[in-house]
């Protein structure tokens, strides 16, 4: 035309009939793609959650979480070492002991498993990735809840809260780098942060299980610790899936006001709303959990051949990332760690 530009074509935009805007543009070609993707998963963001079981002396396959196991004490030490080498971030630890009982005696035993494992990972890692261990009852009592029972069969919050600062202390001593209470008791944050703090323990930090579900994704994980509850649920401590965020915001609060110094938001998937609400309040550290049902769901159907597994695993951590996890916790982590490094 007139004015120099093609005919039919006014100068400032395409041609009538085609559109103005092409985000596809930016998404021709993997280089393209990479250079312009702004959530990156790294290895460091990764935190491998790792079981060890007493008085066996081969790793026990875990049949619903196809690929994990209940470690030995030796074969701990050489999938923590393998983490390391992958560059994952962080391990937090589960002990699965030869004897239970109401009280969960085994949680605080300078000699039960989760106390010598602990002591193991320091010497055979330590420095190197940060060790982290689960505080709670539930693997450790017989009736499978994660506090002590009245005699009507309820969870005891309060007298709770008292064994919580003595595992606190336990796995303090056996060299535990950061805490992280899964309980939901109220008050647990500020009751082990005062046991810690008694025992001259100020430096270890609490990583809060903060806004965690009652949810059945964890049923896996009950089969990985032998910790199914013999009675009831965990919906009576557990946070109803059907309350909207404003409680996992109240939780949230709560343990920033008892001195958590990370908050936790568990399980993911299922909760990025979540996820995301609590990344945009708080200005500390957000984990998100990638629970034992999301893994199996992933395993069952790549197994089935239904679904592309690492494509589908990656797609789930860029989301719980993207959705505001600052750190996230799961069973893949070194798998991950070792993908992402060879992808670049
Ligand atoms: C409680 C605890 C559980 C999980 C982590 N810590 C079980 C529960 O709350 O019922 C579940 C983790 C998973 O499903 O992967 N100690």
């Amino acid at each position: 035309g007139a004015s120099g530009g093609l005919p039919g074509r006014s100068p400032a935009g395409p041609p009538a009939g085609f559109p103005a805007a092409r985000p596809r543009r930016l998404r021709r070609g993997a280089a393209l793609r990479r250079m312009v993707a702004d959530v990156r998963l790294h290895p460091a963001d990764l935190i491998l959650p790792m079981f060890v079981r007493e008085g066996v002396t081969e790793p026990v396959p875990i049949s619903s979480m196809p690929g994990v196991v209940q470690h030995t004490r030796s074969t701990l030490r050489k999938a923590a070492a393998e983490a390391v080498s992958a560059g994952v971030g962080g391990i937090i630890l589960f002990g699965v002991p030869e004897h239970k009982d109401a009280r969960g005696s085994a949680a605080d035993d300078p000699a039960g498993i989760v106390q010598l494992a602990l002591a193991d990972l320091v010497s055979e890692v330590g420095g190197d990735i940060v060790i982290m261990a689960d505080l709670c009852l539930d693997e450790y009592t017989d009736h499978g809840h994660c506090g002590l029972l009245t005699a009507a069969g309820d969870v005891d919050n309060d007298a709770t809260l008292e064994r919580y600062g003595q595992i606190a202390l336990a796995q303090a001593a056996a060299g535990v780098e950061m805490v992280a209470p899964s309980g939901m008791m109220d008050g647990q944050v500020a009751a082990i942060r005062a046991a810690l703090d008694g025992g001259g323990h100020t430096d270890i930090p609490i990583m809060a299980y903060s806004a965690k579900y009652a949810s059945g994704f964890y049923g896996p994980f009950r089969e990985a610790a032998l910790c199914a509850p013999q009675f009831g649920d965990r919906a009576g401590y557990q946070q109803d899936p059907a309350r909207s965020v404003r409680e996992a915001l109240r939780e949230v609060a709560l343990d920033l006001a008892e001195g958590a110094d990370a908050v936790m938001v568990k399980p993911a998937l299922a909760y990025l709303d979540i996820l995301r609400a609590v990344a945009d309040t708080v200005d500390v550290p957000v984990a998100a959990y990638q629970v034992s049902g999301e893994y199996a769901m992933v395993e069952a159907a790549a197994a089935n051949g239904w679904l592309d597994r690492e494509r589908t695993i990656l797609e789930t951590l860029t989301s719980i990332h993207r959705a505001g996890a600052d750190v996230i916790l799961t069973y893949w982590a070194t798998e991950v760690a070792g993908l992402l490094a060879s992808r670049g």
